[in-house]
C-alpha cells in the first residue's frame, strides 16, 4: 500500500485509537470479557500522545493503525502495535514497526523489547525478532505472553 501517511496523532484521537486497539486485538477471536479484561491496557490517552513516541498510520484520511514505544533503561519496549482488522497484511505493520526501530536507534536503546500477542509472534519473528522467554500478561492474570527482542546492533536483525 503506497498511500499511508504516518504521522504524531493529534488532540482528541484518542477515542478512535483506543478503539482500533480493541478492534485490532479481537481478530484473533478474543470473547467480549476477555476483550473488556483489556480495555484498559489498550486505551490512549491524552499524555501517551508524545510524537517522539506514538504514530498512527493513516490512509485517505482515516486511521487505520497505531505504534507506541516507552524507554525501559538501555531498551525500548514496543506497547502497542495495532492495525485495522480490514486492512492486515498490507504492509502498515511493516511500516509502523519500522519507524519504532528508528526512533530506537535515535534513541539509542540497544534493542526493542516486544510482549506478544501470540498470534502476532510470527509477524514479529518474521520482521527478525528473535525469542527471549515469556512475560505475565498486564490484563490477564496466569497468563503468559511470548517476549521477543529485536537487537538493534545487529545488521542481520531485520
Ligand atoms: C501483527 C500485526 C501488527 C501485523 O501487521 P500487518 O500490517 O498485518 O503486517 P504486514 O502486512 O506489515 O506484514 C509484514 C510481513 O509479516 C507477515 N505477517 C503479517 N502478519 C503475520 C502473522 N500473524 N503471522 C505470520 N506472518 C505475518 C506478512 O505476510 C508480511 O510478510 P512479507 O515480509 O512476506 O511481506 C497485525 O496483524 C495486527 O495488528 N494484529 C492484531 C493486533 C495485534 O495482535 N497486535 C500486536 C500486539 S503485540
Amino acid at each position: 500500500m503506497t498511500n499511508v501517511l504516518l504521522r504524531p496523532a493529534r488532540d482528541g484521537e484518542c477515542g478512535e485509537l483506543s478503539a482500533l486497539c480493541l478492534r485490532s486485538k479481537a481478530v484473533w477471536g478474543y470473547d467480549a470479557a476477555f476483550l473488556e479484561a483489556c480495555r484498559a491496557e489498550l486505551s490512549i490517552r491524552p499524555a501517551d500522545l508524545d510524537p517522539g513516541l506514538l504514530h498512527v498510520a493513516e490512509v485517505d484520511g482515516k486511521l487505520v493503525g497505531v505504534v507506541q514505544i516507552t524507554p525501559e533503561g538501555a531498551d525500548l519496549h514496543l506497547d502497542k502495535l495495532f492495525i485495522d482488522p480490514g486492512i492486515l497484511r498490507t504492509g502498515i505493520g511493516r511500516r509502523l514497526l519500522d519507524w519504532a526501530v528508528s526512533r530506537a536507534a535515535e534513541l539509542g536503546a540497544a534493542r526493542l523489547v516486544i510482549d506478544a500477542d501470540p498470534g502476532a509472534a510470527d509477524f514479529y519473528r518474521r520482521m527478525g525478532a528473535t525469542d527471549a522467554g515469556v512475560v505475565a500478561s498486564g490484563s490477564i492474570p496466569g497468563r503468559f505472553l511470548p517476549r521477543l527482542e529485536l537487537l538493534l546492533a545487529d545488521p542481520a536483525g531485520r
